[in-house]
């Protein structure tokens, strides 16, 4: 049951990538659990939940009960005391929804008092995050943002495939690297790159540019992932030819 962590520039595929990856292990008959930690939420559309199901599902960030409750901390009070070891077991199924076999946890935008800063809202994503990685007995696919804030010193070991994805150009490899690095420094180890929006004189560019980080898989340029945007379909039932290179890079993966 493959941990995999998605990541990479704004823009090059990432959420179009989780959603195709989170289709192939439903496909199989595994139990997939789709996270967006992305705070430019997009998954949903990805996966083509239906705007009302999209809709229900809050932000765990958001959910200023749930983080007073479980935290302990006090309602106005900045500093204090609050557990950072809060109950969050129940979370994954209490506030997902699910849609053709996907479960879709939405994690939402921490704001941050300051570098480090550990606040009750920090301390509870943290410990989910922990807990999905760690303690889920499925396949869990986090559509992240261009960095690795959502995973820590303690929980990158469990990440069994960290992707990371590029356009054929070197504004997204210069990001993919800085990626690359924060991820070795923490302990991350499987770092893939997976090429996006690739044509065909692109796969020898990618590879001399790759750095020596192993490429997962290369995905075509596909018009059809728009049409499926604007259409507000799965990217999957629109783009059967990126399901297939999405089944290739599973492979990869394991
Ligand atoms: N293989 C592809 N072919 C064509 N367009 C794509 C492809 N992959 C992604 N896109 C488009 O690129 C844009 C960004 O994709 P998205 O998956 O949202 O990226 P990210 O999550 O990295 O910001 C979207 O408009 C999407 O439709
Ligand atoms: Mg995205």
């Amino acid at each position: 049951m493959p941990k995999i962590a998605i990541t990479g520039k704004g823009g090059v595929g990432k959420t179009t990538l989780a959603a195709l990856l989170a289709h192939v292990y439903a496909e199989e008959g595994r139990t997939v659990l789709a996270i967006d930690a992305d705070p430019a939420a997009s998954l949903a559309f990805s996966l083509g939940f239906p705007a009302e199901l999209a809709a229900q599902i809050t932000p765990i960030a958001e959910m200023d009960e749930l983080i007073f409750e479980r935290t302990g901390a006090q309602r106005g009070a900045t500093g204090g005391y609050f557990r950072l070891n809060p109950r969050v077991d129940d979370i994954p199924d209490r506030f997902s929804a699910l849609h053709r076999d996907i479960r879709l946890l939405r994690l939402g935008t921490v704001k941050m008092g300051g570098a480090g800063c550990i606040c009750p809202e920090s301390a509870l994503l943290r410990n989910l995050v922990t807990h999905l990685l760690v303690a889920r007995d499925e396949v869990v696919i986090l559509d992240m943002e261009a960095g690795i804030e959502h995973l820590g010193r303690g929980t990158a070991q469990a990440v069994d495939a960290f992707l990371i994805v590029v356009e054929p150009n070197r504004r997204s490899l210069s990001t993919a690297m800085q990626i690359h690095k924060l991820a070795t420094d923490i302990g991350v180890h499987r770092v893939y790159l997976v090429g996006n929006k690739v044509g065909d004189g692109d796969r020898a560019f990618l590879e001399e540019q790759s750095n020596g980080i192993p490429i997962a898989g290369l995905l075509p340029v596909d018009e059809r992932v728009n049409e499926a945007d604007r259409a507000g379909i799965p990217v999957f039932d629109a783009a059967p030819r990126l399901v297939e290179c999405a089944r290739q890079i599973a492979q990869v993966i394991g």
